[in-house]
């Protein structure tokens, strides 16, 4: 490969982008793009970056660098909003953090693995009647989907739109996205904030045994979330919430359909919590994520330091990370029974460490622990399609044939 280059415009970089990280991390660790972005890919400086307390994660306020007209404008729109949790920085993403961190343990989740087992059970029956699924439409997005719903008793009568929204508000997370991409998004937030801010308000009026519930009357040192808060993070777990899971049940069963070695392991095994960090280490949706320096910050990279300023954009490349081979041995390879699978960054770290990374690993286990056990000899039909996407990466669709 020739000059590194981290260039979200090249369709080979969005479809195979693991080449291109590892020529970075080579070359360039710290590498400044033609629009002033600096490029992280060691799993070091990732991590430091998302620990560390000189860096925000607010875009919006903080970000010096140039942008297009409507990139601009939207960066003036988002600063009008209230944001969510995942653009906040200390204090106020800390005292958020406390109230909804409770509704998300690992043992609330737990709670949670009979249904989950219930609804792949149901599809995985309607797909061994026909003798085949399409994995992402059947089985990947409906799963957690429905999960979302459940446990925030959201009505299911406009599933279907609450899908074609998140999806366009996804897509508008793209270094790539369009102006017609990013005005989509916008209308679909326009119509997403009333609806959601009228289901809080039925809500509070009729409080429930749901998670919606527990976050309306959740109190921290009696200070409650205000409505606007609210909807801000049910936004956020309606995008965290699916569009990443999706990726990740779409992505292991097709990494482990192409490993049948480690498809014989899961056989064996069972999918457990090791090798679903595996899954995420090897392929992961969340490919990068970013920060801004609240103050001067220093790398150092082949004898040189580099010295990024505040306002600087700096992307935290966690699919580079996850194949750095200063961590993890033969990093292209997959292996379930790899011993430090849980070091990956897939979840990033540091105070914004995924609050659903529990129910995310849950939904995986469940949905395709069950589909290898349930049908062993399983074979892809065709050729699996990809979104064209780099932010969230995922297999669009991917057809299998059961018998
Ligand atoms: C495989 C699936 C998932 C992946 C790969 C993933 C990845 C991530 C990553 C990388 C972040 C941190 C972003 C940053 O630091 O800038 C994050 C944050 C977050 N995730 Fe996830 N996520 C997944 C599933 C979920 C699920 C199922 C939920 C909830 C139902 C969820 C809720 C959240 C929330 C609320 C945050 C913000 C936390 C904070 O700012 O303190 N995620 N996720």
């Amino acid at each position: 490969m020739s000059k590194p280059e981290f260039n979200p415009f090249n369709p080979e970089f969005r479809a195979h982008p693991y080449p291109f990280y590892d020529s970075l991390r080579t070359h360039e660790p710290v590498h400044t793009t033609e629009f002033g972005m600096v490029v992280l890919t060691r799993y070091d400086d990732v991590s430091t970056t998302l620990k560390s307390a000189d860096f925000s994660r607010d875009i919006e306020k903080y970000s010096t660098q140039a942008t297009s007209e409507s990139r601009q404008r939207r960066r003036e729109m988002d600063r009008k909003r209230t944001k969510s949790i995942l653009n906040l920085d200390p204090p106020d993403h800390t005292r958020l953090r406390r109230i909804v961190s409770k509704s998300f343990t690992p043992s609330a989740m737990e709670k949670l693995r009979g249904r989950i087992e219930q609804l792949v059970n149901t599809v995985l029956d309607a797909a061994q009647e026909r003798g085949s699924i399409e994995l992402i439409d059947d089985l990947a997005f409906p799963v957690p989907f429905q999960v979302i719903s459940d446990l925030l008793a959201m009505p299911t009568e406009r599933a279907e739109e609450m899908r074609e929204w998140s999806q366009i508000i996804t897509n508008s997370l793209e270094p790539t996205a369009t102006d017609e991409e990013l005005a989509q998004s916008d209308a679909a937030i326009e119509q997403l904030v009333p609806y959601l801010t009228s289901i809080i308000e039925d809500r509070r009026k009729n409080l429930g045994d749901d998670m919606l519930s527990s976050l309306i009357t959740a109190e921290e040192a009696g200070d409650k979330m205000t409505t606007d808060e609210l909807m801000a993070f049910l936004v956020l777990l309606y995008i965290a919430g699916h569009e990443t899971t999706v990726n990740l049940i779409g992505n292991s069963t097709l990494a482990l359909l192409r490993h049948p070695d480690q498809a014989a392991f899961v056989h064996q095994h069972g999918l457990n919590s090791q090798a679903i960090d595996e899954l995420l280490r090897y392929d992961g949706p969340v490919q990068h994520t970013v920060r801004i320096p609240l103050k001067p910050v220093q790398y150092e990279a082949q004898g040189n330091t580099f010295t990024i300023e505040p306002g600087t954009v700096v992307l935290t490349s966690l699919g580079a990370a996850n194949h750095d081979p200063a961590v993890f041995d033969a990093p292209h390879e997959l292996r379930l029974d790899r011993p430090n699978s849980h070091r990956h960054m897939a979840f990033a770290s540091g105070i914004h460490y995924c609050l659903g990374s529990a129910l995310a690993k849950l939904e995986t286990e469940v949905a395709v622990g069950t589909l290898f056990k349930r049908f062993p000899n399983m074979e892809i039909v065709g050729t699996p399609s990809w979104r064209d996407r780099l932010t969230i990466r995922g297999v669009n669709q991917l057809q299998l044939s059961l018998s």
